[in-house]
């Protein structure tokens, strides 16, 4: 089911450039094929931290590719997705991975969640940063770290060589130091994939 919210806070370029879910879907294939190891590195990351039952917010979910991922991780509790393009929320609707998807902005979603009491235990952000500012990034890691009870899954985007990780467009890069300079009392971060200078995947997760 797709909720659009009041105040969904879309901005109309990200969604007209993901107004296409079958160009996405073929893209990812190319790009994060299996042998990319993106692939394995998350379902493993998932397997060995995400609890079977845990409730998962998938931010920028797409067309539900880490639903899917979840999936494959043997991830059997709640799954609530959020994307500013309705096509491709469409797309990832119709593969039943998700019980609850949100048309709207990234941040805004967790307003909507602690309304509704709902308690987030992990959070994934994949090939999504690259569409934030340093100010709208900063927005998100302080609802991460304040929303998640467990941790979160986060990609920090670049073309690197090895395209281990990359988005369509990349608009704005993040460094290391960037997101760890921020990073909250009571969590550790760790790099799942790449290194401090490139291309990365962390993740987050409570010490406290
Ligand atoms: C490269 S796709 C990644 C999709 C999915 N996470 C995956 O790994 O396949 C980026 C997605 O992030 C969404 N997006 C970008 N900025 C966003 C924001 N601030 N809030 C919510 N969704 C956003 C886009 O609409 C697009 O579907």
């Amino acid at each position: 089911m797709i909720i659009k919210l009041s105040d969904a806070r879309i901005n109309a370029d990200i969604e007209l450039h993901y107004s296409d879910p079958s160009g996405y879907d073929n893209w990812i294939v190319e790009t994060l094929g299996e042998s990319n190891p993106l692939h394995a590195g998350l379902v493993a990351a998932l397997t060995n931290y995400v609890s079977p039952w845990a409730t998962v917010l998938d931010l920028g979910c797409g067309t539900g590719w880490c639903g899917k991922k979840l999936q494959l991780a043997q991830h059997l509790g709640q799954r609530i997705g959020c994307d500013m393009s309705l096509p491709m929320l469409r797309q990832a609707d119709s593969l039943g991975v998700y019980g609850l998807l949100y048309y709207c902005d990234a941040c805004r979603v967790f307003e909507e969640l602690r309304g509704l009491a709902t308690q987030v235990d992990w959070a994934l952000c994949l090939l999504m940063c690259c569409y934030l500012d340093a100010v709208s990034l900063q927005e998100l890691l302080r609802e991460l770290f304040s929303s998640c009870r467990q941790g979160f899954i986060v990609s920090f985007e670049d073309y690197g060589e090895d395209m281990l990780i990359c988005g369509t467009v990349l608009l704005y890069s993040h460094t290391y130091s960037d997101v760890c300079a921020q990073l909250a009392p009571g969590w550790q971060v760790e790099v799942l994939a790449g290194d401090v200078d490139a291309v990365m995947l962390l993740l987050f997760t409570r010490t406290d």
